[in-house]
């Protein structure tokens, strides 16, 4: 099998593919809320709110493909099962749980800004191991979340 010969050594590689994999599961269970928010929003607001979060979810799934072909570009495997993704992720789930609108625009809001405070840390880690690939990369996602997370907090402000 060919190494991977881009100027990273295969401990920084897997070191940066372990930072990814983390970025992955999370905006796997993003994604996944989104969508159960969407099919499950109830309300007079109802229409908005669910175009919004199919607006939101579809924005996170293309993301979800730009990380699990960046693991590929570096040389790893993707984990690509949803219990390596409940695993590896470090937002939570809440099975049976169906808040009001407002709440579940407020936990969407609670979930990207701890994506956003998780990225500055992952992007950190690219920063020690010179990966300016995958920090730029990183930082691009972040700035999508932090735009996200803008239009969510204006949603339920008065
Ligand atoms: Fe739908």
């Amino acid at each position: 099998m060919n190494e991977a010969n881009i100027g990273l050594s295969p401990d920084t590689r897997q070191k940066i593919i372990s930072v990814l994999s983390n970025v992955l599961a999370d905006q796997y269970v993003l994604c996944t809320k989104t969508r159960n928010y969407h099919w499950n929003v109830t309300g007079e607001d109802f229409a908005q709110y669910h175009k919004l979060f199919e607006e939101q979810y579809s924005a996170i799934d293309e993301d979800i493909d730009e990380v699990a072909e960046r693991i590929r570009a570096l040389g790893g495997k993707t984990i690509a099962t949803l219990t390596e993704f409940l695993k590896s992720a470090r937002l939570k789930e809440h099975a049976g749980e169906f808040p009001s609108a407002k709440t579940m625009i407020g936990n969407l809001l609670t979930d990207h800004e701890t994506v956003i405070r998780n990225l500055r840390n992952d992007i950190e880690i690219c920063d020690d191991v010179d990966d300016v690939g995958t920090e730029d990369f990183l930082t691009q996602l972040m700035e999508k979340h932090e735009k996200t997370a803008w239009m969510l907090r204006a949603t339920i402000e008065n």
